[in-house]
């Protein structure tokens, strides 16, 4: 086998090959070098001069517009598809908010397209999906999975998230947060505790992503808690519109039979509350951003997304005529959800306030710059 080992060797030994490559085909160019058919290639590669590289560059092209008129087709649409079909059809960093709940492989009735391979095969799968919804996010975009236990091949539970978070990372995903939600009811096994929580992993693709903890601000405990050393002694120390959101939520609830939430889902197995779906996208996205769900279901991550002012985009291999059903009966939601403000928090923050549509009471306030841009955007 050839060994290079000076630079300018190694760069006059690689235009030889380009220049052979010219009229011969890789295995000849291989044999002549006495090399690999890949080293070969890989030079090729390096110097843009793969044999039909114009018409590789052109396929490229092809599929890159392909797939802008395929983005124009599913915004503010779901689409009857396989996951990774779909996935496939999008263009890079396309998505700004993916919330997604994939199957757990536990022998749901919809799980039926990912067959009898057994766990690795399941887990592969998932990292497949993930990986293609993490080329599809935008730059500042975030990446929320809702996982459960999936079944191990002896019939025990197993964490989802314990078995590809590491994977999650590897692919460059900055991980957030893993938010616990707690559900009131459910199954009771008899040989371990009851499952009564669920887990929504929380990614972002860079470093600046959305985030805006005022769409889930908690009541404060105490809202007319004041200051008792330091420069602002003697104020009100709490957050107005409450305390920063923290990663378990109680106040989620689950889809019961009577609730609205289980009318508009129709007969699906696993419908996302609404509740959850809407504040996922309240904290990770902006209006007019586009929120994707690729296993959309009953469709309730695009009624989120539309109640809260985004366009969404979906795919479901099955529930076509049930998203049809609800989604035709969208309304947007006119009153925000600002959960931590309470009658006594508005109270306690009146009571201390001056008026903020004042120019010359904002400079005279007690808050800070970054309180009154934080409540009021930016004053002039
Ligand atoms: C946990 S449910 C998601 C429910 C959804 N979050 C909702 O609110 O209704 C998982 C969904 O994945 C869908 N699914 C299963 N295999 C799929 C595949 N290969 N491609 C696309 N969707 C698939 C199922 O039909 C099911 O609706």
């Amino acid at each position: 086998m050839n060994t290079i080992s000076k630079e300018s060797d190694r760069i006059a030994w690689e235009l030889m090959i380009l220049e052979d490559l010219k009229s011969m085909s890789y295995e000849d160019v291989a044999t002549k070098h006495a090399t690999s058919r890949g080293t070969v290639y890989s030079i090729a590669v390096k110097h843009g001069a793969r044999k039909h590289e114009q018409r590789i560059q052109e396929k490229k092209k092809q599929k890159k517009l392909r797939r802008q008129e395929f983005l124009k087709q599913v915004v503010n649409a779901t689409v009857k598809s396989d996951v990774l079909d779909y996935l496939d059809g999008l263009p890079d960093g396309s998505v700004d908010l993916w919330i997604t709940s994939p199957p757990y492989s536990i022998g749901k009735s919809y799980e039926e397209s990912l067959g009898q391979f057994g766990l690795m095969y399941y887990v592969g799968w998932l990292l497949q999906v993930v990986s293609e919804m993490a080329r599809t996010l935008s730059e500042q975009g975030t990446l929320c999975l809702q996982l459960g236990n999936t079944k191990l091949p002896s019939g025990q539970p197993y964490p989802i998230d314990a078995l590809i978070m590491e994977h999650l990372r590897s692919m460059g995903l900055n991980f957030k947060s893993r938010i616990i939600w707690t559900a009131s009811h459910g199954l009771t096994p008899k040989e371990r505790l009851s499952e009564r929580y669920e887990t929504v992993l929380v990614f972002t693709r860079g470093d600046q992503s959305v985030f805006n903890p005022n769409a889930a601000r908690q009541p404060q405990k105490q809202p007319e808690k004041r200051a008792y050393k330091g420069k602002n002694k003697g104020q009100l120390s709490g957050h107005p519109l409450g305390a920063h959101p923290s990663n378990v939520w109680t106040d989620i609830g689950t889809v019961k039979s009577n609730s609205v939430d289980r009318k508009d889902c129709g007969n699906h197995p696993a419908p996302f509350p609404i509740k959850l779906v809407k504040r996922l996208i309240l904290l990770y996205s902006l209006p007019g951003d586009l929120v994707g769900d690729p296993f959309c279901g009953s469709g309730s991550t695009s009624v989120g997304a539309f109640e809260t002012g985004r366009a969404f985009t979906g795919a479901d291999l099955l529930y076509e005529d049930l998203r049809e059903d609800r989604l035709s009966r969208l309304a947007p939601d006119l009153i925000t959800p600002l959960t931590g403000i309470t009658d006594r928090s508005v109270a306690a923050w009146m009571a201390e306030a001056k008026p903020k549509n004042n120019e010359a009471c904002v400079e005279n306030s007690n808050l800070t710059e970054g309180e009154i841009e934080d409540l009021f955007g930016v004053v002039a």
